[in-house]
């Protein structure tokens, strides 16, 4: 698992603050240790209280220190941040940073920081384009700060132009490249499924089941971040698809049976956090099936896409999950070596606070030479990252698990 890193997250006042908190929380699943630093006007948006509730860390405010307290708080706060992130960022700490002002506490905090510096400006479209802010984002350029948006949309004011601040993912994921945290999976083609089923009956009804996506996203999005060439095969969602994924739909087992197909053999890994429709109808109505007292459904059997693949792969890691209500171990340790993966992530979904539709879960993860490890219960994000910790600890051949695979290079 990825060790806290630290970072500071500068929020100045501007009307966009309030989703700072939102940028906290989102750094903070990344396993970020966030700590947060305000201007007095940014507390006019957005209270100091939120950003320490969620972040659990002291955060520094605008004012001098009282006699007890540390007295030099703008050096002790951000010493051993790996970055800090200006967002939002007024065209007033833009103009301070780029011309030497530490008139407060924050702005002083900076100035007293070496980490590398993002930016990202929010403020009137005007403001924005003013020659004077033009040039200090200039200045702050090459002295080496980075900048993330401003984008173009509808402004606090009722203007419509650029000075909205960026969207809440693309500045995280803007850090997380930035902080480059172990990119591990460089070049690495990982194909991950996620979703549920929608096999249908006719042109209104299907079956389903729960599945969001949310834990083959996180798992896709965390390989994503390590470098690796992503493609998410994604049935019936409930939460978008990651922007900047590559992701093709495939809401029935015979959709996704022949997308992972077409992909598997120029794949290095599949991760199979779909929840695949195990069976659909046997026919199909074209016109809307009418009301009746009851109604005898024919279902037959879907392929079983991962133990097919299973049983065509050369060099690829194969891992997949088990949703299980009871004996979920033993279960899921069965499943492991029927289907033949090299890894299988059990997961108990009779649990509300876990499973399905959660961002939590709590794992046992399975692999073929039999090693068990239980972390436990914590964001799918995280569990994203513990599996992928494994699957590359395989593709360098440091894990012993793949031995007993037979047909194997
Ligand atoms: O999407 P979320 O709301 O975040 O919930 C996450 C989850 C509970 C769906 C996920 O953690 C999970 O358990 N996914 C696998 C669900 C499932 O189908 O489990 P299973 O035990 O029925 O299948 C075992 C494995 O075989 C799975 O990897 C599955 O993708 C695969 N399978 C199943 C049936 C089938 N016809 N083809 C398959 O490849």
């Amino acid at each position: 698992m990825m060790s806290k890193t630290k970072i500071v997250l500068a929020v100045t006042g501007s009307v966009a603050a309030y989703k700072s908190a939102e940028i906290a929380r989102r750094l903070m699943d990344e396993s970020l240790s966030v700590h947060v630093a305000m201007t007095a006007n940014a507390e006019k948006f957005i209270t100091p209280l939120t950003f320490a509730a969620l972040t659990g860390n002291h955060v520094l405010r605008h004012g001098y220190p009282a006699p007890g307290d540390d007295p030099m708080p703008h050096i002790t706060f951000q010493r051993g941040a790996s970055l800090i992130l200006i967002a939002p960022a007024t065209a007033n700490i833009i103009g301070k940073l780029a011309n030497g002002i530490a008139d407060d506490m924050l702005s002083s905090m900076l100035m007293a920081s070496d980490a590398p510096v993002l930016v990202a400006p929010a403020m009137n479209a005007n403001m924005y384009n003013h020659p004077s802010v033009r040039k200090n984002i200039e200045t702050l350029k090459q002295l080496g700060a980075g900048f993330i948006g401003p984008a173009t949309g509808e402004l606090a004011c009722g203007e419509t132009g650029e000075g909205k601040m960026e969207r809440v993912e693309n500045i995280v994921s803007q850090v997380l490249d930035r902080l480059d945290l172990g990119r591990d999976l460089l070049g690495r083609k990982i194909l991950v499924t996620a979703g549920g089923a929608r096999e249908p009956i006719d042109p209104v009804r299907f079956i389903g089941n729960r599945s969001s996506g949310k834990m083959g996203v996180a798992i896709a999005q965390a390989a994503a971040r390590r470098g690796a060439d992503v493609t998410l095969v994604a049935g019936a969602m409930e939460i978008p698809v990651p922007e900047d994924i590559e992701t093709i739909y495939a809401p029935t087992a015979l959709e996704m049976m022949r997308t992972v197909q077409e992909r598997f053999t120029d794949s290095d890994v599949l991760v199979m956090a779909a929840a695949v429709g195990d069976y659909r109808a046997r026919s199909v109505a074209s016109g809307k099936i009418k009301e009746k007292e009851s109604w005898d459904l024919s279902l037959v059997r879907n392929p079983d896409i991962i133990a097919k693949m299973c049983a065509l792969r050369n060099k690829q890691i194969v891992v997949g999950f088990a949703a299980e209500t009871d004996n979920a171990e033993k279960s899921g340790r069965e499943k492991l070596l029927r289907k033949n993966m090299d890894m299988i992530v059990v997961n108990d979904v009779s649990r509300d606070d876990i499973g399905f539709g959660s961002d939590y879960n709590e794992v046992v993860i399975i692999t073929r030479s039999g090693e068990t490890i239980k972390p436990q219960k914590m964001s799918k994000r995280e569990i994203g990252e513990i599996i992928l910790d494994r699957i590359a600890g395989m593709l360098t051949g440091g894990y012993g698990d793949r031995g007993l695979v037979g047909g194997r290079t």
